[in-house]
């Protein structure tokens, strides 16, 4: 993922003005780091199928992580998950302002679909790729999710209603990652199967980032951890020892599918979703 690190060192985006801090927040959770997870699934995807497109893909790999950081600078704001941490470092409403937190928020989603309408491709693949991106991250997508996240704090629902909650706030984006990749390589059919694929990992990253909130401290995992207790969550809901025996059993399913897709593909991305979809389990 060095090549994609660097694109996005060569690509932050640049705003000159009188403003004495607005251009080094806008970059500096985007260079904080991250694991890349939805970046390095899209290029995955585009690797296994015409590295030749690999350049150009990075342009819809870096939308994709800006509007996923977007969305983890706004979950840290004081009116939703008010945490002091995000990868690593100090939250942007705490080193800067609130103001500066929502305006860098607005910029970098905004800033994703720049990036995207100037990837190197054709006009029908650009729009199919705003299309995913917006679709997925917006109204229907991980907006839903955070607000219905927000609205049922203290709120217990039921699982399948959390099972609904995740797929937005999460599993969506995911799959969009995936099948983004898929679009980049004209292969639309599958897409669709790799979008299946993606909202049952989604799924499954996001019950496992629940577990981690109860088993990792904030130092392990660079954000506040210890902190969902009014959220619903699988662990809040069903408790540890069940969480546990479902992501097991979701895990399992995800190796299975793997192992029936293309050669090239199931190369190319086993050793990142053997990685992620045992998580839970260290
Ligand atoms: C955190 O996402 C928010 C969730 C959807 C669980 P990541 O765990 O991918 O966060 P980074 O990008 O590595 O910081
Ligand atoms: C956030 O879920 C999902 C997003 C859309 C950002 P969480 O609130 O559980 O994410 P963390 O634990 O703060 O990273
Ligand atoms: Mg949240
Ligand atoms: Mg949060
Ligand atoms: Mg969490």
């Amino acid at each position: 993922m060095q090549k994609f690190e660097n694109f996005l060192l060569e690509n932050l985006p640049v705003s000159k003005s009188i403003h004495p801090t607005y251009e080094k927040a806008l970059r500096q959770m985007l260079v904080a780091g991250g694991k890349r997870f939805r970046p390095a699934l899209l290029l995955g995807v585009v690797n296994s199928y015409n590295p030749l497109l690999e350049e150009g893909a990075m342009h819809a790999a870096y939308a994709i992580e800006l509007l996923h950081t977007y969305s983890l600078i706004h979950d840290d704001l004081p009116a939703m998950d008010d945490s002091p941490l995000r990868r690593g470092k100090l939250t942007l409403h705490i080193e800067f302002d609130e103001v500066t937190a929502i305006l860098v928020g607005d910029a970098l989603n905004t800033y994703s679909f720049e990036v995207l309408s100037n990837a190197p491709f054709s006009d029908y693949t650009r729009v199919g790729l705003i299309r995913e991106l917006a679709g997925n991250g917006g109204l229907n997508g991980m907006v839903l999710g955070q607000a219905i996240d927000c609205f049922f704090e203290n709120k217990p629902l039921q699982v399948e209603d959390i099972k609904f909650l995740h797929t937005n706030k999460t599993a969506k984006l995911i799959a969009a990652s995936l099948k983004m990749g898929a679009i980049i390589v004209g292969k639309e059919e599958l897409g669709e199967k790799l979008y299946d694929f993606g909202i049952k990992l989604g799924l499954l990253f996001q019950i496992q980032d629940d577990v981690l909130d109860v088993t990792l401290s904030c130092e392990e995992a660079g954000k506040l951890t210890n902190n969902d207790e009014e959220k619903n969550s699988f662990v809040t809901i069903l408790g540890l020892d069940e969480t546990m025996s479902q992501a097991n059993d979701l895990a399992d399913e995800l190796i299975q599918e793997l192992n029936g897709f293309d050669e090239n593909l199931k190369n190319e991305l086993s050793p990142l979703l053997t990685k992620y979809i045992n998580r839970h389990k260290n």
